[in-house]
């Protein structure tokens, strides 16, 4: 049976960004941009470009980076939002503009407090605007799958006159089921005359755990575009993941009615580049990426993987990009060996100034780690971000006796002085950050502390994740370090740093 392609849209750098505290750098965007290309994704949304400066600037540098993808920029349905998203898109290879308006009931009355009419207006008028920047223009209905299907109709072959050639119908609040949202495609397809010059997309939230579900229904119904992130990052629960979808497509081939180009080999390094950069663990039984998802436990599980793989196993971990991680880099390694590794992990540093730093970490942590990972490498990449530094590690000294409170005493760089402070806490780490506030008194918030043991075995570098939040403003700190303690404290003044320097507060408050 001849199958039909199916256009894998990520929008990570997008919808991703917009999970509280994901928001990236365009550094961080360029990084994830280039490995979803190496990974041959079809469409890459790099951001909504009237957003802030900052997402205009990311989008633009991904378009000027990225040559094997068609690279996207969201835009409402308004003239300054198309044009903003137009001239982001200049210089790409090639370059699509995303625009959408709201089409549900609900959504048109209160949200918008427009009329249908308006609605259809407006549309319309959107797309034509797209159409003067490039030829490939995406219309979404927003809350699509809550739209009324006589005016789903008509709006959907009004857009495609007017020069839409994909028609996206969102689950934008994650409330679909899969039979009745793979119908709702169908009804669609055949009932809109225009339908044949389109192709049909779902974007899924994941609200009801349904999201792959209802995409992979929606693609059984004639959709052949699918949009989705990497680790099902995204608003709320999250979208479709991308390595779900992929995955079933490839290992399900016997019924699915569609191929797609992505080369899953890069599926697990991308997964953890995307969850070092927004400081989101995977959860460890999450499928295909999460660590233990091709584990065996049981032991009639072992027997019989060792007897015949395929007893329990559908997949094959190598080829998602598992174990590929080998080990390359020690102690002896020399420059030329780190910077072509980490190449082949999809980064590149563009000044000389930017590697050597990072150099120097990886010689500190293969003094005291033997072995060093891929992973090691990125959560390096992770914490040298170019975040102004006020606040920086220098030192510390622990004590924790039982019986007694555990005692942080650190010493911070501030300018050229180096601080002293200490502080007692429920707990080692509880003392380090107080230690940090009784100096600073920052006025922040500690909204998430997350410890990821990023490669195997005790003297694994623990990735650790501060999130702070201060009127209004959410940023992820990172630390890494072979001492847990050590790498809380780093994050912790990292997320300061941020704070301080304005960066990372979310792209998308502004709009
Ligand atoms: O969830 C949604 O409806 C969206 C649209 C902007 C496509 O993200
Ligand atoms: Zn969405």
């Amino acid at each position: 049976m001849s199958k039909d392609k199916l256009v894998i849209f990520d929008t990570t750098l997008r919808d991703g960004e917009q999970s509280p505290g994901a928001s990236m750098t365009k550094d961080e965007k360029i990084r994830i941009a280039k490995m979803l290309e190496k990974m041959r994704v079809d469409v890459i949304e790099a951001g909504f470009a009237i957003a802030s400066p900052g997402d205009f600037e990311a989008v633009k540098a991904v378009a000027e980076t990225v040559k094997d993808s068609t690279v996207c920029s969201l835009a409402r349905a308004m003239g300054p939002d198309i044009l903003r998203a137009g001239e982001a898109l200049k210089n790409a290879n090639a370059g699509r503009i995303h625009t959408f308006i709201a089409t549900s009931p609900i959504h048109m009355k209160y949200k918008l407090q427009m009329e249908p009419e308006e609605v259809l207006a407006q549309a319309i008028d959107a797309v034509k605007r797209a159409r003067q920047f490039t030829d490939d223009v995406e219309f979404s209905l927003e809350d699509g799958s809550r739209t009324e299907f006589e005016f789903a109709s008509r709006i959907i072959e009004a857009v495609i006159d007017a020069g839409a050639s994909t028609i996206n119908i969102p689950d934008t609040v994650g409330y679909g089921e899969p039979a009745e949202y793979g119908l709702m495609f169908k009804r669609l397809i055949e009932n809109v005359p225009n339908s044949d010059k389109a192709i049909f997309s779902t974007h899924c939230h994941n609200d009801l755990g349904l999201a792959v579900a209802n995409s992979l229904s929606a693609v059984m119904n004639g959709v052949r575009q699918v949009e989705c992130t990497i680790n099902g990052l995204g608003e709320r629960a999250g979208n479709a993941s991308l390595e779900e979808l992929v995955m079933a497509v490839q290992t399900r081939h016997d019924v699915m009615p569609v191929h797609t180009d992505i080369d899953p080999v890069h599926i697990v390094p991308t997964s953890r580049l995307v969850s070092s950069i927004t400081g989101f663990p995977v959860q460890p039984n999450k499928a295909i990426v999460g660590a233990n998802a091709f584990a065996h436990e049981s032991g009639i599980h072992q027997d019989g993987v060792l007897k015949h793989r395929e007893t329990y196993e559908i997949m094959k971990a190598e080829d998602v990009g598992w174990n590929t991680n080998k080990l390359v880099l020690g102690k002896h390694s020399g420059r030329a060996a780190v910077k072509a590794r980490y190449e082949e992990l999809g980064i590149q540093f563009e000044e000389h100034g930017e590697f050597n730093q990072i150099f120097q970490a990886f010689k500190q942590l293969a003094d005291k780690k033997h072995e060093i990972f891929d992973e090691d490498l990125q959560a390096l990449v992770g914490e040298a971000q170019e975040v102004e530094e006020t606040y920086g590690f220098e030192a510390m000294e622990i004590s924790c006796k039982t019986g007694q409170a555990p005692h942080a005493k650190l010493a911070i760089r501030v300018g050229e002085q180096v601080i002293e402070t200490d502080s007692e806490g429920s707990g080692p780490v509880d003392a380090v950050f107080k230690a940090i506030e009784k100096q600073f008194q920052s006025g922040a918030d500690l909204l998430l502390y997350s410890v990821n043991a990023i490669t195997q075995g005790t003297e694994a570098v623990g990735d650790v994740t501060v999130r702070l939040e201060r009127n209004g403003q959410l940023v992820n700190g990172v630390g890494a370090d072979t001492d847990v303690v050590a790498a809380s404290a780093k994050a912790y003044l990292q997320a300061l740093n941020m704070l301080e320097s304005g960066v990372r507060s979310h792209p998308q408050h502004g709009v």
